[in-house]
């Protein structure tokens, strides 16, 4: 139960005892090391490479030298009070040709990492796909191909037979969206292809991947699995016409309902198999894949950032290399922005999650990423960033709001604790609770890494 104490007259917003509070990361985003201790190169590594795809070039090698400085970094999230630690495996430390023997070395250091996460009190959370595929497994198809998704189980149980003893919540997939639809349609993001059929098959191969990943984590005894979606609510700039709901309904598939209906119903939703079927034969989704998809899970991790308004197009089609929304376009919600130039709406969480709560109901829920980026500097060992603070108390005062009408959130992770590599757009976007001098790398806690210690702390706003 929520409560909120008045007794001080602040009016302090509580969190439900046992709410979790933490922060989250991606291996590929702050360990650098991209070469040691076996690693073979990822998608990232060759997309970073490829001239025009990354800000000024950089690439994930150094980062924020997490891989190094790990002990400092979890000596951070115990200052900051922080009962939760999402972090992610790369998959080519552990198995770098993606299909020859297990590599070890590279489950040494996450074994290390475990440790002292678990020394000073953190839960670890491990995520096993947050986007670095092994290079050899694009080479033979990627996520377009059923194979990926069988090789990403086997993986999955390599990491969980070395850290099994000390997780409890295994994550399979982070933003499948983006893998899929950035990855092979747009070509925004690794491996950066533009193949609109291509992009709804790997759509289908990370969901049977994350599948088979549950099943068989499951049966090697773990204890609680999840997956971590990226969700928006849509909504029809004129909720009275009706073209523009109807194109809000085609946004809304494309982006929350492809991936929710399978995962949380065992079904694809009858208008997207449709609309799929405008790309790409449906052979590859085959008997029974549904029903591994759709296997129950103990958490719905929810990454939120913006909302999304969309509308029907009048006149030439929208040059969006988003498969098949040629129809749609994208008015400016006249909302303030962050450094991204995505919408704050706090609310647009609140109504993300009412609705989960409705349309999926019994899905226990955490906030797996919510954060901005900003334009922040380090002056004087101080970095004072008041808008990030608004946008963290604005979206965690939505959160509460939610349970208060129904939500069953389990607890929140700030994205991110460190600045860090910020995929196409290199080191240019700082979403970090902790500043990061990358010439130093020295760290220093911005001002919103002190606030939102002093909530933890209170376990309310
Ligand atoms: C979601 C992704 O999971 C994460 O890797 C990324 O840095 C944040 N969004 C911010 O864009």
């Amino acid at each position: 139960m929520t409560q909120t104490d008045d007794r001080t007259g602040t009016g302090l917003a509580l969190f439900p005892t046992g709410f979790r509070w933490g922060v989250a990361t991606a291996s590929y985003q702050i360990e650098g090391a991209t070469r040691e201790d076996g690693r073979a190169p990822s998608i990232w590594d060759t997309f970073a490479r490829t001239s025009g795809r990354v800000h000024l070039g950089q690439t994930g090698d150094v980062a924020c030298d997490h891989y190094h400085r790990y002990p400092e970094d979890v000596a951070l999230m115990r200052e900051l009070g922080v009962d939760t630690y999402r972090f992610s495996v790369a998959w080519p430390r552990i198995r770098p040709d993606g299909t020859g023997p297990v590599n070890p070395r590279g489950l040494d250091f996450y074994d290390r990492l475990v440790d002292a996460l678990l020394a000073s009190g953190i839960e670890p959370m491990a995520t096993l796909y947050h986007w670095d595929l092994p290079q050899s497994l694009e080479d033979r198809g990627g996520w377009t191909v059923r194979e990926t998704a069988e090789y990403f189980a086997e993986y999955a149980v390599a990491v969980h037979d070395r850290l099994g003893d000390r997780i409890r919540t295994w994550t399979t997939l982070n933003e499948p969206w983006c893998s899929a639809f950035l990855g092979y349609a747009t070509g925004d993001q690794a491996p950066g292809r533009t193949e609109p059929g291509a992009a709804f098959r790997a759509a289908h191969h990370l969901l049977l991947g994350h599948g088979l990943a549950a099943r068989a984590l499951r049966s090697a005894g773990a204890r609680e699995v999840s997956v971590t979606v990226n969700l928006t609510p849509v909504s029809p700039r004129d909720p009275l016409d009706r073209h523009d709901v109807a194109a809000a309904g085609l946004v809304d598939g494309l982006h929350n309902r492809i991936f929710l209906d399978p995962l949380l119903k065992g079904r694809y939703p009858a208008d997207m198999l449709e609309h799929m079927a405008r790309f790409t034969s449906l052979e590859h989704i085959a008997d029974g894949d549904e029903e591994i998809i759709g296997a129950p899970i103990d958490l719905l991790g929810v990454n939120y950032y913006a909302p999304t308004f969309v509308a029907a197009r009048v006149g030439t089609p929208s040059s969006d290399r988003f498969p098949g929304t040629e129809g749609v376009e994208y008015p400016e919600p006249g909302l303030p922005v962050t450094a991204m130039g995505w919408p704050v709406e706090a609310d647009g969480l609140r109504r993300l999650l009412v609705r989960l709560a409705r349309d999926y109901p019994s899905t226990p829920l955490m906030i797996t990423e919510n954060g901005a980026a900003y334009h922040d500097s380090a002056v004087d060992g101080r970095v004072a960033d008041a808008e990030r603070i608004d946008y963290l108390r604005s979206h965690l005062l939505a959160a509460h709001q939610a349970i208060g009408e129904g939500a069953d959130l389990r607890g929140y992770l700030a994205w991110s604790l460190l600045d860090n590599f910020e995929w196409a757009y290199g080191y240019d976007k700082r979403f970090g609770l902790i500043h990061v001098d990358y010439a130093t790398q020295r760290r220093t806690l911005k001002d919103s890494a002190l606030w939102y210690s002093g909530v933890i702390g209170r376990n309310g706003i």
